[in-house]
């Protein structure tokens, strides 16, 4: 920790001198997590959080979709994000033509759209998902078939809990795709009573090994609510990294898997951004309208 007390030190002086406030994914390391950030969170709540910010500037600490989405929800504010190639290769899986081009092929039935996509995607979409709320968001719509886009994985793994018929896109998360049903079977050999939770972009045969799933938030509320001896985290790095820091008693059992874009936001890069204003993000007027109305009636549900 000692290395970060210099840029720790500046973040901290830069946030009152902007009246900033800092908002972090679970994804994000200990440092900026624990020791920076003013709201911390999963997509949903950072969606919802971004709304109520009162302060003049928001720093996204996480990727691009959540900056734009925290800009749709409060256009007024100057949203920062630390480093604009922060992608995510599920927005990258998708674009607004793709999407146009499954309303004309499946005229009728509505489009659930995963947040972890763009704001062009998001304003051909009828409502948004996350991880958090995709089940609930699915049946709200009341009716037997929607699309779901564009997590395969997510949407396969809804369509195993709800009645409602799921057509699903290819994209999928390059992160959580990586994890096999063989890599839970060695971990529970290696590690006798383990307890394995795992976020739903991962495939359905490694949630159906799991013992739970669930979205970032739901998991972390899993390790305080249980306080399981022994854990397993089938997901991003650091969130045992940030969860071990609060549940000392907890034995975090790895391995995991790092998202090269979440670990593109470090302290220096959010000093930077800070210093310089860089890198505010605008959403073209011409999708903002739109895509709010997706975000928007995803957070009525
Ligand atoms: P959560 O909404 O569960 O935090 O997930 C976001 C994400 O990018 C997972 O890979
Ligand atoms: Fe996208 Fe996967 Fe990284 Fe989340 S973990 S930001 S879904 S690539």
């Amino acid at each position: 920790w000692a290395g970060f007390a210099d840029d720790i030190r500046a973040i901290i002086e830069l946030k009152k001198q902007r009246n900033a406030v800092i908002l972090a994914h679970n994804y994000q390391t200990p440092e900026i997590f624990h020791c920076v950030s003013d709201i911390v969170g999963d997509s949903l709540a950072l969606a919802r959080e971004a709304q109520e910010v009162d302060a003049d500037v928001i720093v996204m600490a996480g990727v691009h979709f959540m900056a734009e989405t925290a800009k749709l929800m409060n256009p007024s504010k100057t949203v920062l994000i630390p480093d604009a190639r922060a992608g995510c290769s599920l927005a990258d899986s998708i674009t607004p033509a793709d999407v146009r081009l499954l309303r004309e092929r499946f005229p009728g039935v509505p489009i659930v759209t995963y947040v972890n996509t763009s704001a062009a995607v998001k304003a051909e979409s009828d409502i948004c998902c996350t991880s958090g709320n995709a089940r609930k968001v699915v049946e709200s719509l009341g009716v037997p078939r929607v699309l779901m886009i564009p997590d395969e994985f997510l949407a396969r793994n809804v369509a195993a809990e709800t009645d409602v018929e799921i057509l699903a896109w290819h994209g999928h998360c390059e992160v959580h795709e990586r994890f096999t049903p063989a890599d839970i079977a060695a971990l529970r050999a290696a590690h006798p009573g383990v307890v394995v939770l795992s976020h739903p972009e991962c495939p359905p045969e490694v949630v159906a090994a799991s013992d739970f799933a669930g979205s970032t938030a739901r998991m972390s509320e899993f390790v305080a609510e249980r306080q399981p001896q022994r854990v397993v985290l089938i997901t991003e790095c650091s969130m045992s990294d940030n969860l071990a820091v609060q549940h000392p008693k907890v034995e975090f059992v790895r391995p995991c898997n790092l998202c090269p874009h979440m670990k593109r936001i470090t302290l220096g890069a959010i000093r930077h951004a800070l210093e310089t204003m860089s890198e505010p993000v605008e959403i073209d007027p011409s999708v903002a309208f739109a895509a709010r109305r997706s975000v928007e009636r995803m957070l009525a549900v």
